[in-house]
């Protein structure tokens, strides 16, 4: 009864589509527990290469692609992904939804980009996809479930009291036009045949798989920072990443999670504002920048770039209790004569080797870096731990001092094939 959670271990894009896709062939379930299309995971795939915002990545192998009630479904995004694949010869024929996953509507897309506006410089950097708003009114109890789409009178009531009050805002406060409730119903209800067939008691299917002992992959989006609950509020997305996430998310209990696998990047990025104590914004960062080709997936943005964090991985490894760490884009590190790695932070001329639980601390973090040899060989063609140089090998075990968490796979390069296996993760 293998249950398996992927989840980032620091700010997102460490790599999760690939290292779940990794474990592909051998799962046979891959399910989105939390966010929606605000996640861009890229997969190379015999040569070919895949961005997928809203699906789970097993949609690309033999598994049954699921999405959770813990996603927020933007039905635009879903059919525009799926028709994207098909006409590439993929088949999306087996996805399943959650009749308890809340719709992204056009007014939470508005509400988000105008409250970004709004903010100035106190804006989060969001993706502008609608996701705060669209957790916001869940938790305010004014969402609209996958399930409301097949009875219109209550769609077309749940979709006026979730306006009454954005309208009022939209025109008197943001000086927006009102947004019509008819034509938002109307738009829902176009597209409610056929997402029909694809909505099914998650739940249920999920732990049936479970007690049939078949292997079932939770894919994070977001990360262990971006957690609402642990991340670096407000700087974070609206929803909860975290393993225990997979729980709340898909409706497993905890006890039926076997492990927890860290995605870590072999150095840190960042899309959006917040603190990021390791941030280079000099020519390091940009070339860091320029060999892991970090630009967002999702909206093209430069990712902000820095060395390892050995306290925001910890941190991850603390609250998610992984048993395994991923380690990915360790070749974009090659050719560096010495690798910062922070150990400790200078907070206010105190020495600190634990994230500090005070944000305004969290701020004024100076890193502190222990310089670890580089490595010039090219590593994309190892497959073995034995095949690393010396000192790569190094970079590796003191990433495991540091964090407390065994590495047991390492990314060598974006495809499919291009990893070390250490440990089998399944
Ligand atoms: P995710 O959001 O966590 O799935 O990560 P993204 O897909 O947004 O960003 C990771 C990027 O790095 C993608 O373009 C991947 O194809 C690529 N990638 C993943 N693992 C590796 C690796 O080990 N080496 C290299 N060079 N690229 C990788
Ligand atoms: P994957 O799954 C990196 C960031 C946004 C912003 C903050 C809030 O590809 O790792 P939101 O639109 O969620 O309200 O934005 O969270 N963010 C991500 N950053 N990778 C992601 O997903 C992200 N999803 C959201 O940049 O700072
Ligand atoms: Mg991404």
């Amino acid at each position: 009864m293998p249950g398996i959670v992927v989840v980032g271990a620091q700010w997102g894009d460490e790599g999760k589509g690939k290292a779940t896709d990794q474990l592909g062939d051998r799962v046979d379930y891959t399910v989105r527990y939390s966010g929606g299309n605000n996640a861009g995971h890229t997969l190379v795939v015999n040569g070919e290469k895949y961005a997928l915002h809203l699906l789970p990545s097993g949609i690309l192998n033999d598994s049954v692609p699921v999405i959770g009630n813990g996603v927020v479904v933007d039905l635009d995004v879903l059919f525009e992904e799926i028709d994207g694949l098909n006409a590439r010869g993929v088949d999306t024929s087996k996805l399943i939804i959650s009749a308890n996953a809340h719709v992204i509507t056009e007014y939470h897309k508005v509400m988000d980009k105008v409250t970004e506006r709004f903010l100035g410089n106190r804006r989060i950097g969001t993706t502008g996809r609608g996701i705060g708003p669209a957790y916001s009114d869940k938790i305010n109890r004014l969402g609209i479930r996958m399930q409301d789409l097949f009875d219109e009178s209550i769609l077309r009531q749940k979709v006026e009291a979730a306006l009454e009050q954005k309208n009022h805002l939209l025109v008197k406060v943001y000086n927006r036009r009102a947004i019509d409730a008819d034509q938002v119903t109307d738009v829902l209800l176009g597209h409610a045949e056929r997402v029909r067939p694809m909505v099914a008691d998650v739940t249920r299917v999920l732990n049936d798989a479970l007690d049939r002992d078949e292997v079932v992959l939770f894919e994070g989006a977001q990360a262990h920072h971006l957690d609402v609950d642990h991340g670096t509020y407000p700087y974070v997305t609206s929803s909860n990443p975290i393993a225990a996430g997979a729980c709340t998310g898909s409706g497993v209990g905890p006890m039926r999670i076997n492990r927890v696998i860290g995605i870590a990047k072999a150095y840190t990025t960042r899309v959006g504002e917040g603190p990021f104590p390791t941030e280079l914004l000099d020519a390091d960062g940009d070339k860091l920048r320029a060999d892991g080709a970090e630009f967002g997936t999702t909206t093209g943005r430069n990712r902000r770039c820095g060395w390892f964090d050995a306290l925001v991985v910890e941190a991850a490894v603390t609250a998610n209790a992984f048993t395994d760490i991923f380690l990915t884009k360790l070749d974009i590190l090659t050719g560096w004569e010495k690798i910062p790695v922070c150990v400790a932070y200078d907070i206010n001329g105190e020495r600190v080797e634990t994230l500090p639980p005070s944000q305004t601390d969290f701020h004024h973090a100076r890193p502190i870096y222990e310089y670890l040899d580089g490595w010039t060989e090219d590593i994309s063609g190892a497959r073995t731990f034995a095949d690393l140089p010396k000192n790569t090998q190094a970079y590796v075990r003191r990433l495991e001092e540091l964090v407390r968490c065994r590495i047991s796979g390492i990314g060598v390069g974006p495809s499919r094939e291009q990893s070390v296996v250490i440990n089998d993760l399944l």
